[in-house]
């Protein structure tokens, strides 16, 4: 981000992933829960993108809701939206569940973007630069996977945005 942060300003995450039905929906529910219950839901704002229209208006897949209900997670109230380049003008994260949906948004990026695009766990500290892997086409196990891999980049994610909000960065 850009010059430092005022005190009313919001730092702005979103998720990618390829349909946004599975892994981004799952992280942006994720990550939605943990601001909340550390306090910080009037300085981070959260959503959910997918690199292709396939899904548009779609709710998350059922596979997906249910596993994260399981963990006391809700995303009942998300719906499916692809990418565009205004983005980049609203988001501060830009974090991507996979390598190929870090390319293709490194093709929509504006030249003036400031934020920070990478992959989502990057800031993982158990799975350190690795991708989430699409769960779509497999089984129930893939979907949890997915949850033990996103609650520990959200983890680490909101330590980042804490520190930054802590020094006005
Ligand atoms: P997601 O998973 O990118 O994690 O939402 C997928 C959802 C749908 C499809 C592929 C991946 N699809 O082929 O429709």
């Amino acid at each position: 981000m850009a010059g430092s942060l005022k005190n009313t300003q919001k730092v702005r995450v979103l998720f990618v992933c390829l349909g946004n039905i599975c892994r981004s929906p799952t992280a942006h529910g994720v990550f939605e829960a943990m601001v909340e219950k550390n306090g910080l839901s009037d300085r981070i704002e959260v959503d959910s993108a997918g690199t292709s229209g396939w899904h548009i208006g779609a709710r998350s897949d059922p596979r997906s809701s249910e596993a994260a209900g399981r963990r006391g997670y809700d995303m009942s109230h998300i719906r499916a939206r692809q990418v565009d380049s205004e983005d980049f003008s609203t988001f501060d994260y830009i974090l991507a569940m996979d390598d190929q949906n870090l390319a293709d948004l490194q093709a929509l990026k504006p030249d003036d973007f400031n934020g920070c695009l990478d992959l989502f766990l990057s800031f993982s500290s158990d799975y350190a630069g690795q991708a989430v892997p699409d769960p779509y086409y497999g089984g129930e196990q893939g979907f949890e996977h997915v949850l033990d891999m996103v609650e520990d980049g959200s983890r680490g994610l909101l330590f980042r945005i804490q520190c930054q909000l802590e020094s006005g960065q």
